[in-house]
């Protein structure tokens, strides 16, 4: 049974922090369709930065499912211990620490997967973080800081002697940002060595290729995130495959039109009238970035400057869909 301190996740699944992507209209999505944790968006550890509408967003988690997981960064052990008390305070569940971004700094300070070459650093604030809450604390970092220093290992060895429940790694360094392909041999020798859960990361986009990572880590669960842009039932996929060997039936197209009007109200609702629907603009090129008339339709859905309209786009949208795939199967 897959736990993270004292929460009992439902199955390996978790949804991997984007900040301007993983909102909590869109964890709850993926959850809804099979994740068994969705974490937050990472939150500035410097508290002087929550009062932006950005991270008064970033900061509410009203109405979501257990485990409310909260990601903090940022490079001061102090300001992160104390960014993650008042997250505490504020209803999260477990604290995630962000040291696989690749973003240089937060607030002038080295952080990020940055941290990752000052280790003592890295010890430092886990300690600092730890010792500051009463809930679980995990950590999510990349295979290091370039190719000829991944210290993952050592690395997660210092996270649990510090009391971190769980690891994530993506299978990159620092300096490959998301260029090639992630590698899973440094994520199974992690696994090899620690006893706390670690969590496998990068390029997982089928139920397949889950699978695989899943073998060839050994890891006890996975992360994904961009697989799930556009596709949060991605996770419902993966369980399925996992579960039976195959894979489920597709989703019929009425059931992704349902899914795609659900995520823009709840968008358009979180938001308020005059970002929702700016917000909602990425998430529709995700979604329909394989209709063949994809980028007509983006123009013209990008130009939108009504929410109630933007709903109507999408009937209209999928109605022409639907009258196009019944002419063409008259023709053929
Ligand atoms: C748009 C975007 C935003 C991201 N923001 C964060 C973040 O806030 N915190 C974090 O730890 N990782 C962040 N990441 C990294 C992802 O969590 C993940 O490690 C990476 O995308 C590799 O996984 P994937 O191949 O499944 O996408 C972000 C990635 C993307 C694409």
């Amino acid at each position: 049974m897959l736990k993270i301190g004292p929460y009992q996740l439902k199955n390996r699944l978790i949804l991997a922090p984007m900040a301007g992507v993983t909102d909590r209209p869109f964890r709850q999505l993926c959850r809804q369709h099979g994740a068994a944790m969705a974490v937050s968006e990472m939150v500035i550890a410097d508290p002087s930065f929550w009062k932006t509408r950005k991270s008064i967003h970033r900061l509410d988690h009203q109405g979501e499912d257990t485990p409310i997981s909260v990601q903090i960064a940022g490079g001061d052990p102090e300001m992160l211990a104390t960014a993650a008390k008042l997250n505490q305070d504020m209803g999260a569940q477990i604290i995630d620490i962000n040291m696989g971004c690749p973003a240089k700094k937060v607030c002038n300070k080295a952080a990020g997967s940055a941290l990752m070459k000052d280790e003592a650093l890295v010890t430092a604030i886990l300690d600092r973080v730890v010792n500051a809450v009463e809930i679980p604390v995990t950590l999510k970092i990349r295979t290091g800081w370039d190719t000829t220093q991944k210290n993952a290992l050592t690395i997660a060895r210092i996270a649990e002697q510090a009391g971190i429940q769980a690891l994530a790694i993506h299978g990159r360094t620092r300096s490959c940002a998301y260029k090639g392909d992630a590698e899973y041999t440094t994520i199974s020798q992690v696994k090899q060595a620690i006893q706390i859960p670690v969590f496998a990361n990068g390029d997982i986009d089928s139920p397949e290729k889950a699978a695989h990572v899943l073998k060839v880590t050994q890891a006890d669960g996975l992360l994904i995130g961009r697989a799930a842009q556009g596709c949060p039932w991605i996770f419902d996929d993966i369980n399925y495959f996992l579960e039976h060997g195959q894979h489920r039936p597709s989703l019929e197209t009425d059931q992704i039109k349902e899914i795609i009007l659900r995520h823009l109200t709840e968008l358009h609702q979180f938001y308020g009238e005059k970002m929702g629907h700016r917000i909602a603009r990425k998430h529709i090129g995700w979604y329909l970035k394989t209709s063949k008339n994809h980028l007509e339709f983006r123009k013209e859905f990008n130009q939108i400057e009504s929410p109630q309209k933007q709903l109507e786009a999408i009937h209209r949208e999928f109605e022409q869909q639907k009258v196009k795939a019944n002419e063409g199967e008259k023709a053929a």
